[in-house]
């Protein structure tokens, strides 16, 4: 048995991360079924949650191992789409997991991108208290983000991620060749996450980066299992440090998230992807940091030029600040009515700042309209 990519440390909920890439022939380096019996244990029924985009390929081929390992599977199909994070979604799957016989040894498999991973997640935390869980990322965003760190859950009419609950798999597994179907502009927006990590806690990816965003945009498997791994070690370093939020620490995950929120609340939810939204929001978080005097104006040349190569947006004509600091103002890292930012030092290194005078903020929005 290989070891695993990545051990994500968490105590008695530890897992294992498993990077690899499938060959043309099917074969695998990594077996995912030992991979499953030495992380899972014993199974007798899995309930396969998938996203109807990979229903014919990764789903199916899951579906296969998994019944070739003499386990029961029912099968639950998910519309593609953020509206499927929803309490009718979840409704949907609790009762066709009551109708199927699901209980306390079940397991929950996730194939999918960011949106079945967190509602499958949730099923799995709240369906008979808490089933085994393990995720099957089939978007880059979801390799490097959402299937990392134990957070699962829902959207509500009126927010986002509102209900759900922190809740750890018992392993993921990423095959990279999975990726070979999603659509670029996808692909694109969970470059920025990425890229997000060189600049918040790993100098040396950043600069990798610099010189690979080439080979990963064309899928290079190579690339894209060093790329992922480093996003997910970075991941799993700052969760294991602060597993549920508390001491702050994971706060810097979010960098160019106040904005990339606001950004994407103002322009309409679905209007630009999530990752469109934090590439033009780490420009906005690293103008304020010069503005702030926090680091030079060399970080944001070097973030401009990987951002720019990776074929992310920069700028938002439309960027409106009227409109945008009343979203910030009610964003999770408002202090007692001051508004915070995670704002880099130099590449590698980011901190939480309080107390952030306004119309920093105004002038770090309004320089992120045009190129200059
Ligand atoms: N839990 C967390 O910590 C966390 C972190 C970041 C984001 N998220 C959540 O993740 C979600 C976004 O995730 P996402 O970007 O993966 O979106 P997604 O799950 O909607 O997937 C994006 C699109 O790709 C399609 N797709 C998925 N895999 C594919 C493949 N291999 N080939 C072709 N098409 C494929 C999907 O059908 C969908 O249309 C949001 O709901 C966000 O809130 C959660
Ligand atoms: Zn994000």
């Amino acid at each position: 048995m290989a070891s695993p990519s990545i051990e994500v440390a968490l105590g008695e909920r530890s897992y294992p991360i498993w990077i690899t890439t499938s060959q043309a022939d099917g074969s695998n380096p990594v077996d995912f079924a030992s991979s499953f019996q030495d992380s899972v244990g014993s199974c007798s029924h899995a309930v396969l949650i998938h996203d109807a985009a990979i229903a014919d390929t990764v789903a199916n081929q899951v579906e296969r191992v998994l019944a070739g390992m003499n386990i029961r599977v029912t099968n639950i199909q998910v519309p593609s789409g953020e509206t499927s994070k929803s309490v009718a979604q979840l409704e949907t799957i609790w009762n066709t997991m009551l109708g199927s016989g699901t209980d306390r040894q079940s397991v929950v498999v996730a194939v999918g991108g960011g949106v079945v991973g967190d509602l499958a997640g949730f099923a799995a935390a709240s369906f008979t208290r808490g089933l085994r869980f393990v995720q099957v990322p089939t978007t880059l965003l979801s390799m490097v983000d959402s299937s990392v760190g134990g957070k699962t859950g829902i959207n509500l009419p009126g927010g986002k991620n509102m209900v759900g609950s922190f809740w750890q798999p018992q392993m993921v597994w990423i095959d990279t060749q999975t990726l070979s179907t999603l659509p670029d502009r996808d692909f694109i927006s969970g470059m920025a996450e990425v890229i997000k990590y060189g600049v918040i806690e790993d100098a040396e990816f950043f600069s990798w980066l610099k010189d690979n965003t080439g080979s990963l945009a064309e899928r290079n498997p190579d690339a894209l299992r060093h790329a992922i791994t480093r996003s997910c070690e970075s991941k799993a370093r700052v969760v294991a440090e602060d597993e549920r939020e508390t001491s702050g620490r994971r706060a810097i995950l979010n960098y160019g998230h106040t904005f990339a929120h606001a950004i994407e609340a103002t322009a309409g939810y679905g209007v630009c992807l999530h990752g469109e939204a934090v590439a033009i929001g780490m420009q906005m978080a690293a103008r304020l940091g010069i503005d702030m005097e926090l680091c030079p104006p060399s970080l944001l040349e070097e973030q401009t030029a990987v951002l720019e190569a990776a074929k992310l947006p920069l700028v938002w004509k439309e960027a409106d600040p009227d409109q945008m600091l009343p979203v910030m103002a009610r964003d999770k890292k408002v202090a007692h009515g001051k508004l915070r930012f995670i704002l880099p030092n130099r590449i590698g290194d980011v901190s939480l700042v309080g107390d952030v005078p306004a119309e920093k903020v105004i002038r770090a929005i309004e320089a992120c309209r045009s190129m200059n």
